[in-house]
């Protein structure tokens, strides 16, 4: 089973955009896929047609984390892929974990234990909301590989050497992280600022940076708001913008020897 935590401190980078996009092509292919929505933001919840601010805690993650069985908080979505949503009260997870032992930084793993022991799933996918600290920690403990969307800015590099840290800290307790595969989102470069960045994106991380990147594209922004992965969204560039995501799944595949 292949645990893939998306994750990036910088806000709005599109962990959410390929949290749900590539789950789906991942489920178009036949692998059976779990989403869990650790950002309480909710918003791979709602692309996935939840509303987490309408559900009760013990309906989200927050479930699980208690003790719950995972069959019971799971859903189906229309995408073919299952959802342990989020809920507004994940914002406080931090806070629970402080308290738990290791600052709860082997909760993820130990539920990603259960499922693996379960054999329901070949694809686990976190997405992560935008912060560094004790959720992230647990999911990158918990994770199989990092994947963290990126962009040519200054800010977003320092926040990936940031990530780059946290991923060789966390393979000190967990070796089945394989390291952090890097994917150009919202990928555009214009101005020779654009393509400074971008080159100094391959001299920092060319080994893992992956070769798929997904330009700016309307499907991606226009689809969240009806609810559907651009696999069922059928207008403008939608298509252009599935193969790539299936691009991006043989690439993983390829790099993680998956079936
Ligand atoms: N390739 C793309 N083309 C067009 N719009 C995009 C693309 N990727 C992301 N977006 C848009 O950019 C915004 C941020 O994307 P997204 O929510 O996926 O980022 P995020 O990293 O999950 O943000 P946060 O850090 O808040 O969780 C959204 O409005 C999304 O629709
Ligand atoms: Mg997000």
């Amino acid at each position: 089973m292949q645990v893939y935590a998306l994750a990036i401190e910088k806000g709005g980078t599109g962990k959410s955009t390929l949290t749900v996009n590539l789950a789906a092509a991942f489920a178009r292919l036949n692998f059976r896929v779990l989403v869990i929505d650790l950002d309480a933001q909710g918003h791979a919840s709602y692309w996935l047609g939840v509303l987490s601010a309408s559900l009760r805690p013990e309906e989200s993650f927050l479930g699980v984390l208690n003790g719950r069985p995972l069959e019971e908080c799971v859903r189906s979505t229309p995408e073919g892929v299952d959802l342990l949503p989020a809920h507004p009260a994940l914002a406080s997870i931090p806070v629970q974990l402080a308290s738990s032992p290791n600052g709860g930084l082997f909760v993820l793993h130990d539920i990603m234990a259960q499922i693996t022991a379960s054999g329901m799933y070949d694809i686990v996918m976190f997405d992560l909301a935008p912060a560094r600290g004790l959720v992230m920690a647990a999911a990158l403990a918990a994770a199989t590989r990092c994947i963290a969307p990126v962009q040519p800015e200054e800010l977003v590099i320092q926040a990936l050497k940031a990530l780059s840290e946290s991923v060789t800290q966390a393979q000190r307790v967990n070796h089945n992280l394989h390291g952090i595969s890097v994917i150009r989102n919202k990928y555009q470069p214009r101005s020779a600022g654009d393509t400074a960045y971008d080159q100094l994106l391959r001299d920092l991380y060319g080994s893992q940076l992956l070769k798929t990147t997904i330009p700016v594209r309307a499907a991606l922004r226009d689809s969240a708001g009806l609810q559907q992965s651009v696999f069922r969204y059928a207008s403008g560039d939608a298509n252009e913008v599935r193969n790539l995501f299936l691009d991006l799944v043989e690439e993983l595949m390829a790099l993680d020897g998956v079936r």
